[in-house]
């Protein structure tokens, strides 16, 4: 969508993946004050998303929603004015049916008025959802509200959540800046690497202002191991997935934030060129050793070499597997180590990966590398 946003992907949280419903104007707070002094927020994790469940059950006599009063009893404008004094952005919930996937009201038929809301609000993210949507075509449905904010002469980042079912990466670019490509993400392996395996068919039609979006990060909640959420952080960087962070920043522990706060890994993500990168070749025992690439700007390429197997492994990637010309003076630079890789050979590198591990690279041609 041309709304002069989402150049690259979005970064920021929502309350979604950990607190589910429990969200309350405290943890919204309390959020925004720990991206901020734990130094994510100037890492670019700026969006602060309320998820479902922040609205009352009704609309109020005028038709407007209303924040639930035992939970947002100070109301979002509020809330808004404090996340912004943080100098973060605030992103709120809706959906393009009747009700919520939470029965709170849904603004079908009432795009105009919550869009008008929501701006008078200071809102600066909307994640519209697709639940009860009485089977309207959902390019109808989700073009309303994208001209409703429009209207509101306010610039507010539009997130399509239609869960892959339609093929929104098809038709959502003139729509939102962001579309989910998939059902929701559990905090499993399992999840998680079936659903980059169905991103990674949408990658042609990402790119500055439309993001594919594999759902919310859950590096942090517990169900996955370290190496696996370093795994799940390094592909969605690939992939030019929006990087919202799905945990509780207020309780991280030290591996969490090693992950979510790798300045290497997030300017892969963030690199202005704004190519999704891909699934480029697959081999050893069902596919499970697995390379992972694309382009950056200035002739660079980012790599993953990503061990899907149960058993640690080397893996090898051939340097035009990466849409790389052979070049004898390419550096390798390991965005977890941070360090240079010493090469042996031109044409290839290799890594010990552990088991379901990544390892991360960005290969630049000597020169560019220099300059
Ligand atoms: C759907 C969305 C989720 C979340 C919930 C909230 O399942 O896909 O991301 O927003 O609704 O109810």
């Amino acid at each position: 969508l041309e709304n002069g946003l989402a150049q690259t992907p979005q970064m920021g949280w929502n309350s979604w993946n950990f607190f589910r419903c429990k969200t309350d104007e405290k943890v919204i707070r309390e959020t925004a004050d720990a991206l901020v002094t734990t130094g994510l927020a100037k890492l670019g994790y700026v969006y602060v998303t309320i998820d479902d469940c922040w609205s009352g059950l009704e609309r109020n006599s005028e038709g407007d929603m209303v924040p639930d009063s035992k939970a947002f009893p100070s109301g979002i404008k509020a809330l808004a004015d404090y996340v912004h004094s943080k100098g973060l952005k605030i992103g709120i919930y809706s959906d393009a049916g009747l009700y919520t996937c939470q029965l709170r009201p849904g603004s079908l038929k009432h795009e105009n008025d919550d869009a008008s809301l929501f701006a008078s609000w200071g809102i600066d993210y909307l994640k519209y959802d697709n639940c009860f949507n009485l089977g309207i075509d959902p390019k109808e449905r989700f073009s309303l509200m994208r001209d409703a904010l429009n209207a509101t002469g306010r610039t507010i980042f539009y997130s399509l959540c239609e869960w892959g079912l339609d093929d929104p990466a098809l038709w959502a670019g003139k729509i939102g800046n962001s579309w989910r490509t998939t059902d929701d993400i559990k905090d499993t392996w399992e999840s998680m690497t079936g659903i980059a395996d169905i991103n990674d068919k949408w990658a042609a039609y990402a790119g500055p202002g439309g993001w594919n979006d594999p759902d919310m990060l859950e590096v942090g909640n517990g169900g996955m191991t370290y190496q696996e959420y370093r795994s799940h952080f390094s592909i969605w960087a690939l992939m030019k997935a929006p990087l919202i962070i799905g945990c509780d920043v207020r309780n991280m522990t030290a591996e969490t934030y090693e992950i979510l706060a790798n300045e290497e890994v997030i300017s892969v993500n963030q690199d202005p060129l704004g190519v999704q990168g891909t699934k480029v070749h697959a081999y050893g025992p069902d596919g499970c050793y697995q390379i992972w690439a694309g382009p950056l700007s200035r002739k660079r390429t980012v790599t993953v070499l990503w061990n899907r197997c149960s058993k640690a492994a080397t893996i090898t990637a051939e340097w035009d597997t990466m849409g790389l010309e052979s070049s004898t003076n390419a550096s390798v630079r390991d965005l977890w180590k941070h360090e240079y890789v010493s090469l042996s050979s031109t044409k290839s590198f290799s890594a010990k990966v552990e088991a379901h591990a990544s390892e991360m690279y960005v290969l630049a041609p000597a020169a560019s590398e220099a300059a």
